[in-house]
């Protein structure tokens, strides 16, 4: 078991004396949690991330792993943006092999390892399509397969899967869910939808902004009964989901009554 911690970890961009963008965050994310992060727009979610990723340095205070300090982007950290980043020249095989490849793993094993994982995220035989012939869903699923081919220890998600319609939103959440129930990998999911967060985590923070602060840090369990089977349709109906719902929607709509002020 690893922790991600932020420890009284604040955040400037640019000139100093300016508000902050993330103010004194302390968090701490095991790699058997799923912790959802929402927050309006500006709140600094993205940054959060970026700053996991090791892409960002905090101006104040740290960010470690199992008390090592996080100083640069590493393999035990796997980054998955909304909008996938694959290479348009490799097929979908040799993007989830890239990272394997920059390891020097020879061909052979990284193309077996690739096939593996193609027919873990629910795409076998599709090794051999180039990006452009994948549907917007089978090209985050091959980001995701390629985020899981260093073994990472936390997944670090930007919404991954805000560019795509309902149904294979809805899809992915599920398939999200099992990937993390498999990996072994901590999540870090930054969404914008308070379904998603209730569905998938296991946590669900809020971030208010100007500057970015936890505004709330809520143990959930919505995620487990989907697992087990249960339809989302039904979870939805639960009066503890819709309660939530409630409770965080008024906690996002507060926090942006703060920043009108
Ligand atoms: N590279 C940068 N340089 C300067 N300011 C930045 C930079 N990146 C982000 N910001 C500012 O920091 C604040 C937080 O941005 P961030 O992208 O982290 O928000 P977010 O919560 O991810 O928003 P969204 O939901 O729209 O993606 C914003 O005010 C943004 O303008
Ligand atoms: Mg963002």
């Amino acid at each position: 078991m690893s922790t991600l911690t932020f420890e009284g970890v604040s955040l400037e961009y640019g000139t100093s004396g300016a508000i902050p963008v993330l103010d004194a965050i302390n968090l701490g994310i095991r790699s058997d949690e799923f912790v959802a992060v929402i927050g309006r727009s500006g709140s600094g979610k993205t940054s959060l991330l970026n700053l996991a990723a090791g892409f960002l340095t905090p101006s104040k205070g740290r960010i470690a792993i199992d008390g090592t300090p996080v100083t640069k982007p590493g393999a035990d950290r796997a980054v998955v943006f909304q909008d996938d980043a694959l290479y348009p020249w490799l097929d979908a095989r040799d993007n989830i092999a890239f990272p394997l490849r920059l390891r020097g793993t020879p061909e052979a094993e990284r193309h077996r390892i690739a096939d593996q994982l193609l027919a873990h995220v629910g795409l076998p035989g599709a090794g051999d399509k180039k990006i452009w012939e994948l549907s917007g869903g089978m090209r985050q699923r091959v980001g995701i397969a390629r985020a899981l081919a260093s073994k990472p220890q936390f997944l670090l998600l930007d919404e991954p899967l805000g560019a795509l319609d309902a149904l294979t939103r809805e899809k992915l959440q599920s398939f999200l869910l099992n990937v993390w129930a498999e990996s072994g990998a901590g999540v870090m999911l930054i969404t914008h939808s308070i379904e998603e967060a209730l569905f998938l985590g296991t946590r669900i923070v809020v971030l208010s902004p100007n500057p970015g602060r936890i505004a709330a840090d809520i143990p959930v369990s919505f995620g487990r009964a989907l697992l087990a089977g249960e339809q989302a349709r039904t979870i939805k109906k639960y009066p503890e989901f819709q309660t939530l719902h409630d409770t965080l929607t008024d906690l996002i709509h507060d926090t942006r009554m703060d920043n009108a002020a």
